[in-house]
């Protein structure tokens, strides 16, 4: 695909390098000579080994775990890029960290994903390109073009290839994930069901309604965010209890924070999908109820049509 901002140079981050290679084999590129490390204090250093001048520069860089130290490396790595007179920069974030603090929760509390953008910003990105954001509207919070991804094709074809369809029922594990379910349910021509967890008093456990009858069904959880495990857990708990036949989960980003691949591992929970959007570690990688699927090709293909100037959307046609 032609580039029409000048030569497609990638760049990564230390978050994910399996990515950034795997995205950059897509495209049959190399991944631009640059240094990214800690001074003794552990401030982050950046230094560009080759030229830029004119270029049209992806970073790619999700700022997972340790969530500040990658935001920090985006952001300089974007200041190093605007310095050099990269043309065009674009942030790929294949995971958004912070998005889950996109509004006040409480009194005194921060807008904490809006303050990441505005930082993405002012550093010099031209651009940003993410995958599954935990709300759509946070593209709002950037006031330069932003593109959402979704891993769906990918979760679509693994879910065709592996189950007999007939017998699916796609399950949102809360009323906020209702809109992500809804629409895989739509491309496999499944119905929907939803977990609905209510808390009736204060001080009592939290019960979780099953709305749809899941008795016989093999169920696929959908959601954005793995992070302790906890709502996948349970809602799997909670399925199997209505009758479900058997639980999988099929996750975007699996932030898998402490000792969630363990509780993964001895749960109810016949298979955990998860994407690459983040670099698996070496517990998942051996888990045997965890499976990563790779979004590398999707995100090479978005990066290609991007510098050629071409619709993104009709990825997700
Ligand atoms: C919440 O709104 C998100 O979509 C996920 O359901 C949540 O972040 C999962 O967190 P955990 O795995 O800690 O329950």
């Amino acid at each position: 695909m032609p580039a029409k901002n000048g030569a497609i140079k990638l760049v990564a981050g230390n978050s994910n390098p399996a990515l950034a290679d795997a995205i950059a084999a897509w495209l049959g590129l190399p991944l631009t000579r640059a240094i990214v490390r800690r001074f003794a204090d552990m401030e982050v250093f950046v230094e560009i080994q080759e030229n830029v001048r004119g270029s049209d520069v992806f970073i790619i860089q999700s700022t997972s775990y340790p969530a500040n130290d990658h935001l920090m490396e985006l952001l300089i790595i974007t200041d190093a890029l605007r310095r050099a007179s990269a043309r065009r920069i674009t942030a790929v974030i294949p995971y958004f960290g912070y998005a889950r603090q996109d509004r006040k929760a409480g009194p005194r509390t921060p807008i904490s994903a809006k303050l990441v953008s505005n930082l993405i910003t002012h550093a010099g990105a031209d651009r940003v390109m993410t995958l599954d954001l935990h709300a759509g509207q946070i593209q709002g919070f950037f006031d330069i073009p932003t593109d959402n991804l979704y891993a769906s094709p990918v979760m679509v074809r693994d879910i065709k290839e592996r189950f007999d369809l007939a017998n699916l029922m796609v399950v949102s594990p809360d009323v906020g994930g209702v809109v992500r379910a809804r629409g895989l349910a739509k491309r496999i021509n499944a119905p929907l069901a939803i977990i609905d967890k209510r808390r009736e008093r204060a001080g009592e456990s939290e019960v979780m309604n099953v709305i749809g009858e899941v008795k016989g069904y093999t169920c696929i959880l959908i959601d954005d965010i793995v992070d302790s495990g906890g709502t996948l857990v349970n809602a799997a708990d909670a399925l199997l209890a209505n009758g479900a036949k058997e639980v999988f989960g099929y996750i975007t980003h699996g932030v898998l924070s402490g000792g969630a691949t363990a509780r993964i591992a001895s749960s109810k929970l016949k298979e955990l999908v998860i994407t690459d959007s983040i670099q698996p570690t070496e517990a998942i990688r051996v888990a045997q109820n965890i499976r990563v699927l790779s979004i590398a090709s999707l995100i090479a293909d978005a990066i290609g049509r991007t510098a050629a100037e071409e619709s993104v959307s009709s990825l997700f046609d």
